[in-house]
């Protein structure tokens, strides 16, 4: 092989070009397999050394070696370049565009029954100038109790309404605790609404041990009954129809005076107590009112716990109310047993989809 010298500046020439070339890595490849491979030129002039002329070897060796390194190392740079222009071009190609619908298309999930439920209530509150906060679920006595005008032996302290942590912290047992919170936080006017959870040791096709419950609470210079009474009646309409009345009758709440339960007109028999078959509602029991909440006016001794807080009982005064969250939804819904609600089997909760 006397031009040996020669032929490998062409083999190195002919590789450069060649590697500089390729357009993907597979074709790289087969540019290492031809130039480098066990079959290439390269190799069988390296291979064959042994057969030159001892002067030749020498040289031609060394020749052979540089143009074998050189086309090594162009070989590596090129396969990096491709590498890294083909991940781009794949990252680009391959982008999901999020916003189509699946294949096929997943149904549109939507909010639990009750949550629909609360929202269409602080909605109502909202636009009647109310602000909706949240408090704790486990909560002082002092809050849920002392601070509402329970006297110490009332009968909801007891263990049978009341799940305790210990004789200072219980589970709150409604969301009237806040009223007493919000206060020391704000002073008066206050127009807010509290939704929550709460929990009570009572469980039945109507009660389970947590449920939910709306709180209201507005103190101001000049808030009487009638504000009440017009509050709860805008609700009642919006909730359950223009027709709605509302019928106030007296009740107890220690933190409440004077205390009022409130009734709505019955929805189902549009009052009249009896459905066009001429059977009793089973709504309303034939009566043609419905309980929904429990309210009145803040009972000063409330006020006198957060006296230092800008609630002086000889200058402001208010309304409170509450309401369950679940028994609205219920009755709204036809819903005739509240612990499935709770239970979350999704074909119970499928029903609720809005
Ligand atoms: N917290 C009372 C209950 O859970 C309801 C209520 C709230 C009554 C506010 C009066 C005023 O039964």
């Amino acid at each position: 092989m006397p031009e040996a010298p020669e032929r490998l500046e062409d083999l190195r020439r002919e590789g450069e070009r060649a590697i500089a070339g390729a357009g993907s890595t597979a074709e790289l490849e087969e540019l290492r397999v031809r130039y480098l491979g066990r079959r290439a030129e390269l190799t069988a002039i390296l291979r064959s050394i042994g057969e030159l002329p001892p002067e030749q070897r020498g040289p031609v060796g060394k020749g052979a070696n540089q143009v074998k390194a050189a086309l090594e190392g162009l070989l590596e740079r090129r396969n990096a370049e491709l590498e890294a222009s083909e991940l781009d071009r794949r990252l680009a190609e391959d982008r999901v565009d999020v916003t189509l619908p699946g294949d096929p298309p997943s149904p549109r999930g939507h909010l639990h029954l009750i949550s629909q439920t609360r929202r269409e209530m602080e909605d109502i509150f909202v636009g009647l100038g109310f602000r909706v906060v949240e408090g704790p679920e486990v909560e002082y006595d002092y809050y849920n109790f002392t601070a509402l005008n329970h006297p110490p032996d009332h009968p909801a302290r007891m263990l049978q309404d009341t799940f305790y942590f210990s004789d200072q912290v219980v589970l709150r047992t409604h969301t009237s605790p806040m009223q007493v919170r919000a206060m020391e936080a704000q002073e008066p006017p206050i127009y807010i609404v509290i939704p929550g959870r709460v929990y009570r040791r009572d469980s039945d096709a109507t009660h389970t041990q947590m449920f939910h419950q709306l709180e209201g609470l507005a103190v101001d210079e000049d808030i009487t009954l009638g504000d009440l009474r017009g509050v709860l009646l805008e609700f009642a309409r919006a909730m359950f129809g223009e027709e709605r009345e509302v019928r106030l009758r007296s009740g107890y709440f220690p933190f409440t005076e004077p205390s009022v339960e409130v009734d709505i007109s019955c929805f189902i028999c549009d009052a009249k107590g009896r459905l066009h078959d001429g059977s009793r509602c089973p709504t309303c029991k034939g009566t043609g009112w419905i309980e929904i909440l429990g309210s009145g006016m803040v009972d000063p001794n409330v006020l006198g716990f957060v006296r230092d807080n800008g609630y002086d009982p000889e200058r402001v005064q208010g309304f409170a109310f509450g309401m369950g969250i679940d028994r609205i939804a219920m009755l709204k819904h036809g819903v005739p047993d509240l612990r499935p609600l709770f239970e979350n089997d999704i074909r119970m909760l499928e029903q609720f989809g809005s």
